[in-house]
């Protein structure tokens, strides 16, 4: 069952039922200020960091669910009929309703009663706000006379302790009301100097500040008194709940339409000019005034709206392909990499799941998010790579997150998850990669952040590579320490008390917990570290990464391998995890994809060996669970792992992130078929028909899918926010459909399905665009022959062309 469809020439999906199974949501603005909003205009709003800086309140376990956002009522003042346009929270009935939710922008439309409204939600670029267009026409035969009320509840800055610390949060909650315009206040008496606001373009008749004087007391959003009465108080709220509420009277005659914009804003002021005058206590609004006052002239929104779709049909630029599949074409072309920006912008901290709160940039997660997007917004994936290294620790090892307004590391989730570092080189070679920027291994970058401490960023790659060769085990595989990748593989923890943290509890010392996932993983990071030495001409390096990735492979040969696949670990006491002797968790997906991936296995056969386990034993309908058979029962030697329900996230679901990597083992084994396949198992748009089951939106990719076991089988979780994003972005772009960046030139080594005819993409690669044409080729030669400006090369890999070449024209022809 479908709850909409996919408008690609627009790259928007229309919601045609405000019901969806879950809040569909979209992600505005993609610099400093950023809004999560969904199907009925739901969610969020903050400045940086979703922490530390929100500006209205949402409530994540409510009932119903995605109550709170953007409040907008309309109200016939002839009869006193009220209701939503995007249907919640009165959820009265509309006579129409759809929700389009294009590239940083949503427009929602609702009618009821022949009143039409029709609302376009952004952020504009370069603004540090969110404005809701609001177009209401009048379809009836008579005037209608209406009242328009806008509404937000302020969150008091630290969302958590919004949510948690009510002996003083009840009592900070501070307004000032001016022309019109709410400004909250909480706290610019003291140490912030910035506060927000909330207007609206047109003259408004009245407002309300305190939450309880707008709904009533003892009543919900659902039915608020001042909408209902039809009139607003002109309250002042003093602590409790703030709101920015205002309402403004619109008489429109038959057919006519009439633009109102209200604005949700943040201003910061320099620390000497927080008051107008100096010395008073009014706050100094001319900033917020000014963008007030550019919201009066009706097409405003409209430029803006042009400006972030011109953005993204510039950025989309940098490939696009044409393969007769509607489902890659619109991912490709548009959804995934929207969705890469989206993670990177955000790494994991706030969505409809991740509260804001918990989890600010990972550093694990961070560095692979950029692997999605460098070829999008190459300037910014660098600024993003030396942030993430400054943060390193002296060691080469990582703090597992830090915060985006501070840029600090902190160890609030955890510590000691030994493949961080790995990571980073994948990043930095994937840059490198796209870019051919050599600055930046010479770029100094400090040490955990510290002033003074700097070195040059290919110095933290080195300490990257070194933090895992100081840390071996008795196989001569890397030790666990944490975790790994599968954060809730905890080897040493050992939890015994309910509710304790399994990522912030203490290890037990003295054991010999090793990985054979982050040994597959350093032997890539390795290979990665060694080419980029070789580039900077150090060959002594380059032979020592060389020589300690042929180290481990030789390990994992000796000690990874269980007979038909790869094992995934030895536990704090030596004992085998994810090998056919034991009773649950025999084979687990990570190391299977990673080796093929890191060159591990290919020539023995061995991979294609565990990729036909992967086959046999973990794929499902609705992708490749994370291993089987499920645990049962909590182990304790085992951790977070074996405390989820069999099925659910890392105990057997199907974890998203990790299908890309059989993805890319199918496409290096050149199995095209099988590549595919998968791809589409966990494809959102193909899984849009079975959206009563997937339950997520069908145009992202959700990190988790209810696993066999689990009786909600195929129901995805967590969506938005998950390295499935970019793994999947590499996994089709680079390797079934083979445009791959490499240090000296572009790739072009298809691996597609027996039944593609071929396809064509144009890719801007380094200043030039590539016009390549895929084709079938019955003809003579027998090996794939790839032919540029009319010249067949040797291979596949594309030589660089002449500095300032506009396009190349590539076509391979495939055996
Ligand atoms: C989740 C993981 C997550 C980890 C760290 C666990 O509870 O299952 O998916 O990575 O927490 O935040
Ligand atoms: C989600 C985390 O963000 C990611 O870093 C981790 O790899 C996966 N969960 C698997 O545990």
């Amino acid at each position: 069952m479908r709850y909409g469809h996919f408008d690609d020439e627009q790259r928007e999906y229309v919601i045609t039922r405000p019901d969806t199974p879950l809040p569909w949501i979209n992600y505005l603005g993609s610099e400093d200020f950023f809004a999560l909003l969904s199907n009925t205009a739901g969610g969020y709003a903050f400045y940086r960091d979703a922490k530390l800086r929100r500006l209205i309140r949402y409530r994540y376990n409510n009932a119903p669910l995605d109550v709170g956002g953007r409040f907008l009522y309309v109200r016939d003042d002839d009869d006193g009929d009220y209701w939503n346009p995007g249907w919640q929270p009165t959820q009265r009935e509309l006579d129409s309703y759809t929700c389009r939710h294009g590239l940083g922008y949503t427009v929602i439309a609702g009618g009821r009663g022949g009143i039409r409204t029709e609302t376009l939600y952004l952020v504009p670029p370069g603004e540090t706000a969110e404005v809701w267009r609001v177009r209401v026409t009048n379809d009836r035969p008579v005037p209608a006379r209406l009242s328009l009320f806008g509404a937000v509840e302020f969150c008091l800055w630290d969302a958590q302790d919004d949510a948690t610390n009510f002996q003083r949060n009840l009592s900070t909650g501070e307004v000032h009301v001016e022309d019109g315009v709410v400004y909250h206040l909480t706290e610019y008496r003291e140490r912030r100097d910035h506060f927000a606001w909330f207007a609206c373009s047109a003259p408004v008749q009245g407002f309300e500040t305190s939450r309880e004087a707008f709904l009533g007391p003892y009543r919900g959003w659902d039915r608020p008194l001042a909408v209902e009465g039809g009139a607003m108080t002109g309250s002042i709220a003093h602590g409790w709940q703030p709101v920015g509420a205002l309402q403004t009277a619109l008489v429109l005659e038959p057919g006519e339409s009439r633009d109102v914009t209200f604005i949700l804003g943040y201003t910061e002021n320099p620390a000497d000019r927080k008051y107008d005058p100096p010395g008073s206590s009014r706050p100094n609004t001319s900033r917020a005034r000014a963008v007030i006052d550019r919201y009066r002239h009706a097409g405003q929104a409209d430029q803006d709206l042009a400006a972030v779709r011109a953005a993204w049909t510039e950025r989309l630029g940098y490939l696009q392909v044409v393969t007769g599949d509607p489902h890659v074409d619109r991912m490709v072309n548009t959804w995934n990499p929207y969705q890469c920006m989206v993670t990177f912008n955000l790494s994991r901290s706030a969505s409809m799941f991740e509260s804001g709160i918990g989890r600010g940039m990972g550093f694990r997660d961070s560095n692979q998010d950029l692997l999605g997007l460098v070829h999008v917004i190459p300037d910014r994936a660098r600024g993003r790579i030396l942030d993430i290294a400054a943060t390193q620790l002296p060691d080469g090892g990582a703090y597992h997150q830090y915060q985006p307004l501070t840029k600090r590391g902190n160890n609030d989730i955890g510590s000691g998850f030994n493949d961080d570092p790995a990571w980073l080189v994948l990043a930095v070679a994937a840059y490198l990669k796209e870019t051919g920027d050599l600055t930046i291994l010479d770029e100094p970058v400090a040490w955990d952040n510290a002033e003074g401490s700097e070195t040059p960023l290919h110095d933290h790659l080195r300490r990257c590579i070194d933090f895992t060769l100081k840390r071996l085990g008795p196989h001569g595989l890397p030790l666990i320490g944490r975790a790994d990748w599968n954060d809730c593989l905890n080897l040493n923890v050992f939890s015994e008390q309910p509710g304790e943290s399994f990522q912030t509890a203490p290890n037990r010392p003295g054991g010999v917990a090793e990985s054979v996932f982050i040994a597959g993983l350093f032997v890539l990071a390795a290979r990665e570290a060694a080419a980029i030495a070789r580039l900077r001409g150090e060959e002594a390096e380059a032979d020592r990464c060389r020589a300690a990735a042929e180290a481990m492979t030789a390990s994992i040969e000796a000690h990874g391998w269980d007979g038909a696949w790869y094992r995934r670990a030895y536990d704090h006491v030596g004992r085998l995890v994810g090998s056919a002797s034991n009773d649950e968790g025999q084979i687990y997906i990570e190391p299977q994809g990673l080796m093929a991936m890191a060159g591990v296995g290919l020539a023995d056969g061995r991979t294609q060996t565990a990729i036909a386990s992967v086959r046999e034993r973990l794929a499902t309908p609705h992708g490749i669970v994370l291993h089987q058979p499920a645990y049962a029962t909590y182990h304790l030697e085992l951790g977070e792992i074996s405390s989820y329900p069999p099925g659910y996230k890392e105990n057997a679901g199907i974890f998203c992130h990790t299908n890309p990597w059989l993805m890319i083992a199918e496409a290096i084994t050149g199995n095209g078929d099988g590549a595919l396949d998968y791809y589409l198992r966990i494809n959102p748009s193909a899984r849009e028909a079975i959206s009563d089951i997937h339950r997520c939106e069908p145009y992202v990719y959700a990190q988790m899918i209810a696993g066999r076991d689990a009786p909600t089988h195929g129901e995805a979780k967590n969506s938005w926010l998950t390295g499935t994003a970019a793994w999947n972005m590499v996994a089709i772009s680079q390797w079934i459909l083979g445009i791959r960046p490499e240090h000296d030139g572009l790739r072009v080594e298809p691996v597609i399905p027996a039944s593609w005819a071929g396809f064509r993409a144009t890719r801007l690669f380094r200043g030039t665009t590539y016009d390549i044409e895929v084709v079938r080729w019955s003809g003579g030669d027998p090996a794939t022959q790839v032919i540029v400006d009319g010249s067949p090369i040797e291979g596949s890999r594309i030589p660089l062309p002449e500095p300032g070449t506009p396009r190349v024209r590539v076509e391979v022809r495939l055996s």
